[in-house]
């Protein structure tokens, strides 16, 4: 997730430069660890670009300074590569006569820069997006104008991009094209066109938008913009008028940052199935290779470990012991054997506790450290072997959502990718998980599209002091972090437990009216959880359950479900982990939303904990 901002106008003495680095401040909640600027000047590109904030940046007027008639600007969030001024965009050809900035994740990336190369090509980043300055200078070299050559070249991406050219020898329109990352269009029709990864980035300067759909391009000229298809074909749409405060637009038009990440959830989930296979494959080698595994982290992060870890042990037939962060050197003090590998597991990377859970037993034991974070060049990649980047972006609400389900996602994909090495899964089977995982997407597509029903329950539920979250086996993760999220962020108090454990003790407190939220798949642990559900509901408790839509003797025996209409397929009900607990996210949101708090910034927490 970064933010893009472009614009070209017909307008003279306009303060081109200022006006793209200003678009840029206003996305920098997409992305905020590198930014870059480029105009077209007389047929030359001008360029700056750099590590660190845009006010930084732009101290001495670096940017603002640029000359230029248009162009185009970007505000990184780092996936591919650290943030390093190399890696900020926009991107060059070899000439450095072609600037594309690009939003998304290019899967095939690695193909096409070794294509690239073995035919001459100079690569300056790390990054995915390189490939694509490269692949127009190509197509431009053979004969094709600006349109065309991007055109053809995003035809042989796969992945997701949101992307602006500019080209030095085409003065008059740059291009635009998108498949699944954001991309819109401003205008004041016959002046200014502007190019914006959110609508918040030109609405200070237009209201009327056209809204790109996948596997379109566009030429802006200015005032002026044509749509089309990638096969060429002009798409006639007319923009429309944005009626949002900024504020409403930052956040896409939804009323607080949590709600409108909860529905960027399924896009995220998508992207971390499909991300490199190399990424996992270094962190599954090492894992298999390992004779201890621990797996350590915080709050929804560990919930995320916990639910992990299951997935690892039922695919890959490794077990993996789970230990909070800021117990782990507590429970393992001088005892971590040879060969050991920590999994740390963490949205930001800086959580103190994990932090120093990793020194410690890379230190003092030499363990290898294997790390699912969110945040590229955080801390906690800096102290380890092998890391997963998630494809969350970035998470404004302080309450893990997008990160979760992805945390869960990456380490369901390291799972599989060790069942296959280690023979217990064929390629063809592991195809078949894979296409599950992106069912999973879809399906929590359905839970958001029916997000109303949620509503309606979250509402009847919301003033209820106290609660109980049940579930066995991979579940009881989602229970953990359904219980957490209802307690952080709308107050009620809520406990999770696995449900066998429930008659041990909780069940003591269970009386006419007290809620209990069964998370029931119809996976291995359905039977044994109807028992727990008698137990309770024979107390007088009233039962909240989380079902398939299928299902029939649990919904017999619950006052109200939550369907989760996925398929009765084997391969789909083994990833469970992130279609039943979303709902439970979403329940949370409209809880607080409802006994009146600000789900966005709950009190007491921090997005991010640097102290012990
Ligand atoms: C809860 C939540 C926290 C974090 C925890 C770890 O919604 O967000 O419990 O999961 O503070 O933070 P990270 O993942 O940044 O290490």
């Amino acid at each position: 997730m970064c933010g893009i901002f472009g614009l070209i106008t017909k307008k003279q003495d306009v303060p081109v430069a200022r006006l793209i680095r200003e678009g840029l401040q206003r996305l920098e909640y997409r992305g905020y660890d590198s930014a870059g600027v480029a105009l077209v000047n007389d047929g030359n590109i001008e360029l700056h670009k750099e590590k660190g904030k845009i006010v930084d940046i732009n101290k001495n007027g670096a940017l603002d300074n640029l000359k230029g008639n248009f162009g185009v600007g970007h505000t990184r969030w780092a996936t591919h590569g650290p943030p390093t001024a190399a890696n900020s965009h926009p991107h060059m050809d070899c000439k450095g006569e072609i600037a594309v900035v690009h939003n998304g994740i290019i899967e095939n990336f690695q193909e096409l820069r070794r294509k690239l190369t073995e035919r001459g090509h100079e690569f300056k980043s790390e990054t995915d997006t390189e490939v694509i300055p490269h692949l127009i200078e190509e197509r431009i070299a053979e004969g094709d104008d600006l349109k065309t050559a991007v055109m053809n070249a995003v035809k042989v991406l796969e992945g997701a991009f949101g992307i602006v050219v500019c080209h030095a020898h085409t003065p008059d329109y740059m291009v635009v094209a998108r498949r699944e990352s954001p991309l819109t269009i401003g205008i004041t029709p016959g002046e200014t066109t502007y190019c914006g990864s959110d609508i918040p980035a030109f609405l200070p300067l237009t209201r009327n938008a056209y809204i790109l759909d996948d596997d379109e391009i566009a030429i802006l000229k200015p005032g002026e913009v044509d749509i089309f298809t990638l096969d060429g074909e002009r798409v006639e749409r007319d923009y429309i008028t944005v009626q949002w405060s900024i504020d409403a637009a930052e956040k896409g038009g939804y009323d607080y940052f949590m709600h409108k990440e909860l529905h960027e959830v399924p896009q995220k989930v998508r992207e971390q199935v499909r991300m490199p296979q190399e990424n996992i494959d270094a962190f599954a080698r090492t894992i298999m290779e390992a004779e201890h595994v621990y797996i350590t982290a915080a709050g929804t992060a560990f919930y995320a470990c916990l639910a992990g870890k299951f997935q690892v042990t039922r695919f890959g037939k490794i077990y993996i012991q789970a230990i909070l962060c800021s117990e782990f050197r507590d429970a393992l003090e001088d005892a971590i054997p040879e060969n050991s590998v920590v999994i740390a597991v963490s949205q930001s990377g800086e959580t103190a506790d994990t932090v120093e859970a990793v020194r410690y037993a890379r230190e003092k034991f030499n363990a290898k450290v294997c790390s699912v974070v969110n945040v590229v060049g955080s801390s906690l990649t800096r102290y380890s072997d092998h890391v997963i980047i998630t494809t969350a972006g970035p998470e404004i609400a302080v309450a893990s959502q997008k990160a979760y389900n992805t945390q869960v996602t990456a380490l369901t994909m390291v799972a599989l990718r060790i069942a296959e090495l280690k023979g217990y899964l064929d390629k063809e089977e592991v195809q078949k998980y894979k296409q599950a995982a992106l069912k999973v997407a879809d399906v929590c597509d359905e839970i958001i599209e029916n997000e109303d029903h949620i509503k309606i329950l979250a509402e009847k539920y919301a003033k209820k002091p106290n609660f109980y979250f049940l579930a066995r086996g991979v579940s009881l993760a989602a229970a953990c972090e359904g219980a957490l999220k209802l307690k952080e962020i709308s107050y009620n108090h809520a406990e999770a437990y696995a449900a066998g454990e429930s008659k041990h003790g909780p069940i003591a407190l269970v009386e006419d009216g007290f809620p209990i939220v069964f998370i029931a798949p119809p996976d291995s642990t359905y039977d044994r959880l109807i028992g727990n559900v008698m137990e309770m509901k024979a107390r007088g408790g009233i039962i909240l359950s989380v079902v398939s839509k299928d299902d029939e003797k649990i919904k017999e025996l619950s006052d109200d479900i939550i369907p989760i209409p996925h398929d009765d397929d084997p391969y789909i009900i083994r990833l469970s982990a992130v279609m039943y607990v979303f709902p439970l996210q979403i329940l949370a949101y409209f809880a607080a939303v409802h006994n009146g708090f600000d789900p966005d910034k709950p009190r007491n927490l921090a997005k991010s904990v640097t102290v012990k």
